[in-house]
């Protein structure tokens, strides 16, 4: 098994940024694309709840309605993909017995058996409901698929820009969310930079390591 090596790593993650101006004219291949979609979907989150959705635009009427609703940025234009990250509103104790149906299929166990894992999650969930941050808690779960996206995507050399540039009321309606039982969070949109994109030559701001990285 081939794993990356840390140089390996850090050149991609030093490679990644946010790309202003993307290549209108090249494609993400389909392999790339099941490969991000798959890493969507594995995406680690409280308790495995999932609270989310992940919106990919294949529709060009759709796509050409995107830069009016986010502050006429051109990637959600040009970006050969775009993923819109929705979370699950209103998250009920519904969803957390879903939940533990699938889970009960996936690893073969009577439902039965995940009682005690089921009212867990619903004592804690109910908590977050009742000081008002069900949706908060929600949102920070997509935002680490947002995260392991763009990381993802690094490893295989396609860049991406995350943008929270966008107005989400506006994709809600566009996308039908809000019947669906979901809300936009932010948008990721991938590709490859543009030859022209200054901003790839930008030095990175960052704080110093020995700053950030606190060692007790
Ligand atoms: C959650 C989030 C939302 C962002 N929204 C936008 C956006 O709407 N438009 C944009 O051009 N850049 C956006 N950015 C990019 C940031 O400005 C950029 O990541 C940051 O300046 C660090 O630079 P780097 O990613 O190029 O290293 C966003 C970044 C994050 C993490």
């Amino acid at each position: 098994m081939t794993v990356l090596t840390p140089e390996d790593l850090l050149t991609q993650l030093r490679w990644r940024y946010a790309v202003k101006k993307f290549d209108a004219t090249r494609r993400v291949s389909e392999t790339d694309w099941q490969a991000l979609e798959e890493a969507l979907v594995l995406t680690p989150s409280s308790f495995g709840l999932q609270p989310w959705r992940f919106y990919v635009i294949t529709s060009q009427e759709i796509r050409d309605q995107l830069p009016a609703i986010s502050w006429n940025q051109s990637q959600v234009r040009d970006a050969s993909h775009v993923v819109v990250f929705a979370i699950r509103s209103p998250f009920t104790d519904e969803d957390v017995d879903r939940f533990v149906v699938r889970t009960a299929e996936v690893r073969e166990t009577p439902v039965e058996k995940l009682a005690g894992f089921r009212n867990l999650m619903v004592k804690a969930i109910d908590q977050i409901a009742r000081a008002g941050q069900i949706e908060a808690w929600a949102t920070f779960q997509v935002y680490i698929a947002l995260g392991n996206f763009m990381t993802a995507a690094a490893a295989l050399g396609i860049d991406t820009c995350p943008m929270e540039g966008i107005l989400p009321d506006r994709y809600d309606e566009l996308l039908g969310l809000r019947e669906a039982g979901y809300r936009t969070v932010v948008v990721a949109t991938a590709g490859y930079r543009a030859p022209d994109d200054k901003y790839a030559l930008l030095a990175k701001v960052r704080y110093p390591t020995d700053e950030m990285i606190v060692r007790l």
